[in-house]
């Protein structure tokens, strides 16, 4: 949460600034700031609220002007959303911005206190920037006072720096935050996000725990706390300058969404070769896979219930017992492991903390990890034994759309290989699997289609504050991922149960009108599902019905219909999702909320 930038070259840095956070506001939208370092020193802009907020005032007449500068967007956690909070903080010489969590903010700002500092805001970043500048007061020496600030604070940074009389250089460095160092020509970059900097450049490099680099117009230098030159290997980004704009669509909520079929083939195609699974891991060869007696998904919120369809998916397929965790709830658990356990991390953006903590705990305990996540490079990816990536290219809507998809591709693919390597699957079976896989993008774009029956159904939606949804097997997975998605993007209220366990409490809630959403695309529960939805139905509900092509409904029961091809039972997750994901998306334009904004809410949760 909270998303950093800063520029440093030969173009006045203000408009450089903006455009990046209005890039990086997914990260979090309660404040936001620049520091720009012009002829008169270091000017601070920033404001509670949204980015246009700060361009308000901005374009008002309070302009900075230089051509080397920070920023930030917040997403609050020490201190409520408001103008005196918003980052930058300054502490005598120091100007910074900062994403993470100071865990030990009360202790350091009661040593500064002592010292006779004053504090403005409620921040836990302004004890840093008062830190940095007691230490710099003492060295005058930017690199030791920054190697002392860090040994002090606890927690979670990447930080983004001015120093006062260090005319046009940014000092970076971070822990347990995302950030990268993109390299122009006559001008660097720093950002929480690789995709805000592709229209810049491609070139960067990810600062590690206990580097510093020093940002120039003219090059980057990377030092270690004690002053020691580092190299850094420099990297090249795949991503395109288009995949991070909207294209035309609305909102990137549709946008990725309609982007499906894509990477779920770009996901897919390359690891199928010949009918046979190749996933190309190499530090998981096919004996230690074929070893693996137990395994563990761990995952936040989407990524999480992606997992839930990955367990049904391995069990069936390679008839493995699979755990699925709640990463907060599994880091204080104290899991137990055996020998041949695995431990799969999924994380679209690969530095959810809480999911990057249960790596870190497996990893602790001698546990082979295996993440499955978008973002190259991002934490998660790198600390992980090994990486299975889901090339979706950027997601930027708050709400995880795409990224669920590719992230079921992946696991119905670890699935197939498994269930091979534990003679499960003979090699027939295993290239019909392939081949059904390779033909599920036509079939996603086939269940976008039906867009216009969605639509409709939105509009009888549109007003309802309680909605239900009820599913049995991989379909109840379903349920709850389409009951958060409705309620993060409209904020209807929604509930997601099991069909068969409704009536054990909660079905006295269903009343005259209350819309009880059916997902039924298995054919050996689909009587069972029908059976409770007619249960609702007596009791006044309006239902509406998530089947599959050819499926018999009796017209009497549902108000609206959404059809999704047949496909194999256990692929249809793929395609089920599809017209829930594109309902909730209608639901919350018609309602008139940010859709691509959520309130409180932020698309890379670093904090636990
Ligand atoms: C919901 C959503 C979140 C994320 C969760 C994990 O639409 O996007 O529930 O799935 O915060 O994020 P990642 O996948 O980045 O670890």
């Amino acid at each position: 949460m909270c998303g950093i930038i800063g520029y440093v070259g030969k173009h006045d840095s203000v408009d450089i600034l903006l455009d990046g956070l209005r890039q990086l506001e997914y990260r979090g939208y309660d404040s936001a700031g620049i520091a720009v370092y012009g002829k008169s020193g270091v000017s601070v802009v920033k404001t509670q609220g949204r980015l246009q907020r700060l361009q308000d005032k901005i374009d008002a007449g309070e302009r900075p002007f230089g051509c080397c500068g920070i920023g930030h967007t917040r997403w609050a956690t020490h201190g409520e959303p408001s103008d005196v909070n918003a980052h930058p903080h300054r502490s005598g010489r120091v100007t910074l911005v900062h994403n993470g969590i100071i865990e030990n903010y009360m202790q350091l700002k009661d040593a500064r206190l002592a010292e006779g500092f004053t504090f403005q805001s409620e921040t836990d970043t302004e004890t840093v920037a008062a830190t940095l500048d007691h230490y710099y007061e003492q060295s005058n020496d930017p690199i030791q006072a920054i190697a002392q600030t860090i040994h002090d604070a606890e927690g979670s940074y990447a930080l983004g720096i001015l120093f006062d009389d260090q005319p046009d250089t940014i000092y970076a460095v971070r822990k347990d935050s995302p950030l990268v160092v993109g390299l122009g020509s006559g001008e660097n970059f720093i950002a929480s996000d690789m995709t805000v900097l592709l229209q810049h450049t491609k070139q960067y490099f990810l600062p590690e725990p206990g580097e510093i680099a020093i940002l120039r117009k003219d090059g980057v230098e990377v030092v270690d706390l004690a002053g020691k030159p580092v190299h850094k290997d420099v990297l090249t980004a795949t991503w395109d300058v288009g995949t991070a704009e909207k294209g035309g669509y609305p909102h990137f909520m549709l946008k990725e969404i309609h982007e499906e079929p894509e990477a779920v083939k770009r996901c897919l195609s390359p690891r199928i070769r010949g009918g046979k699974v190749e996933l190309g891991i190499s530090g998981l060869p096919d004996d230690t896979l074929a070893a693996v007696d137990h395994i563990h998904i761990v995952a936040c919120g989407t990524a999480m219930h992606a997992g839930l369809v990955g367990r049904y998916a391995i069990e069936a397929l390679a008839r493995i017992p699979v755990e699925v965790s709640i990463a907060s709830e599994f880091r204080y658990r104290d899991p137990i492991f055996s020998k041949h356990d695995l431990v799969i991390l999924i994380s679209q953006s690969g530095e959810t903390a809480d999911t990057l903590a249960a790596l870190r705990l497996a990893k602790e305990k001698g546990v082979r990890t295996l993440a499955i996540v978008n973002v190259p490079g991002s934490s998660i990816a790198r600390e992980a034994n090994d990486v299975l990536y889901t090339w979706a290219g950027p997601e930027i809507a708050v709400a995880s759309t795409k990224a669920y998809l590719v992230q079921l591709s992946v696991l119905y693919l670890l699935a197939v290989k498994l269930g091979c390597l534990h003679g499960q699957l003979t090699e027939q079976q295993e290239a019909d699997y392939c081949r059904e896989l390779l033909e599920m993008p036509a079939h996603i774009q086939e269940a976008i289609d039906h867009e216009p029956e969605i639509i409709s159904c939105a509009k009888q939606l549109k007003d309802d504050e309680h909605v239900f949804f009820i599913g049995r097997g991989v379909d109840y997975t379903l349920c709850q991922e389409s009951s958060l998605k409705l309620k993060e993007v409209s904020y209807v209220h929604c509930e997601a149960y099991a069909a068969g366990e409704l009536k054990h409490g909660t079905i006295s809630l269903i009343e005259e009108g209350t819309p009880v959403i059916g997902v039924a695309t298995q054919p050996s529960l689909y009587p069972k599902t029908v059976s409770n939805l007619e249960e609702v139905k007596s009791r006044g509900a309006k239902v509406i019905l998530v089947c599959r092509e050819g499926d018999k409904v009796d017209s009497e029961l549902t108000t609206n219909l959404l059809r999704v091809p047949k496909v194999r039972d256990i692929l249809s997750p793929l395609v089920a999702i599809v017209p829930l994901q594109l309902l909730a998306y209608h639901i919350a334009v018609l309602r008139g909320c940010d859709v691509d904004k959520p309130r409180n809410l932020a698309k890379s949760v670093t904090v636990e």
